[in-house]
């Protein structure tokens, strides 16, 4: 194909793919060569828009590593994350709402038992969530693997941190015959987006504040159930109204209480003031039944 002008080549690039072996791949990438061709024409995107363009990729990609996740923070913040979660896991009425994944889960995080300590040295008030596992059905599921991650009272994640070489206030517990869980941590706090970076510059240009309500990230696997990635939010956070990354669902919000100092879940004694906070989760029938 010769002589193309800014309407043919859309055409052209289609059927350039056309002979791709896998049909989906073939379809997914028409598809968005085809808006991103109509958003260059709408925009009427100049070369150096596009070399900017080019270049804010490029940084994306460079801060990238082990420890950071800006093409995560990228679809988080352009509601990508959002969309692609909700459309993927409409749940049944009754069953946990998800939400986004975000770009601080670890893998290989540190086991725990029911009750102990996951803060793992992490400075904060205490916090000793508990709750049920439940499947649609109603019956409790014995077993799930819970995994749960959280910021420290700065806003600070453990893998944000570089002078800190264990994991803290992340690990995985396992639910009890009874479908209970319990486990002691710290209180999340509400925090900002790793924002020194192109996705900072991003939201600056675009009049956006990067901050995130408090939250806990869970992520809940059992057998015969599809896996709930979530998070729980504390009621009267100042940010739920506007994260940063559209994670938000009114279901997933929930009171944390304070406690005076005092006796404690685990049946000691504490002499600072702590919460507890509660939440019971509903697993959706997985669909590869
Ligand atoms: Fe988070």
């Amino acid at each position: 194909v010769i002589d193309i002008d800014q309407w043919s080549i859309t055409r052209a690039v289609e059927l350039a793919n056309a002979r791709g072996q896998d049909s989906r791949i073939v379809h997914v990438v028409n598809a968005l060569v085809r808006h991103l061709h109509d958003f260059a024409r709408e925009v009427r995107l100049t070369e150096q828009e596009w070399f900017e363009g080019v270049r804010f990729l490029t940084q994306v990609g460079h801060i990238t590593d082990e420890r950071r996740q800006e093409f995560i923070l990228l679809s988080d913040t352009l509601g990508l994350s959002t969309l692609v979660t909700a459309q993927n896991h409409s749940k049944p009425t009754g069953c946990t709402e998800a939400t986004v994944f975000g770009p601080f889960y670890v893998e290989g995080s540190p086991q725990y038992l029911n009750g102990e300590d996951i803060a793992n040295g992490a400075q904060g008030e205490p916090c000793f969530v508990s709750g049920m596992v439940r499947g649609h059905d109603g019956r409790v599921i014995v077993g799930a693997e819970i995994s749960v991650w959280q910021s420290d009272s700065e806003g600070y994640y453990d893998v944000q941190r570089p002078e800190i070489d264990r994991h803290q206030a992340r690990g995985v517990v396992h639910s009890l015959p009874d479908g209970r869980y319990h486990f002691k941590s710290l209180l999340a706090a509400p925090y900002r987006i790793p924002h020194d970076g192109p996705v900072g510059r991003m939201l600056e240009a675009l009049g956006r504040h990067p901050w995130r309500p408090a939250h806990l990230h869970f992520m809940i696997k059992a057998e015969g159930f599809e896996t709930l990635i979530t998070h729980i939010f504390r009621e009267g956070d100042l940010y739920l109204e506007s994260d940063a990354v559209f994670g938000v669902r009114s279901s997933l919000v929930t009171h944390w209480v304070r406690h005076e100092p005092g006796r404690t879940p685990d049946g000691k004694t504490s002499d600072e003031a702590f919460y507890t906070l509660q939440y019971d989760f509903v697993l959706d029938r997985s669909t590869k039944e």
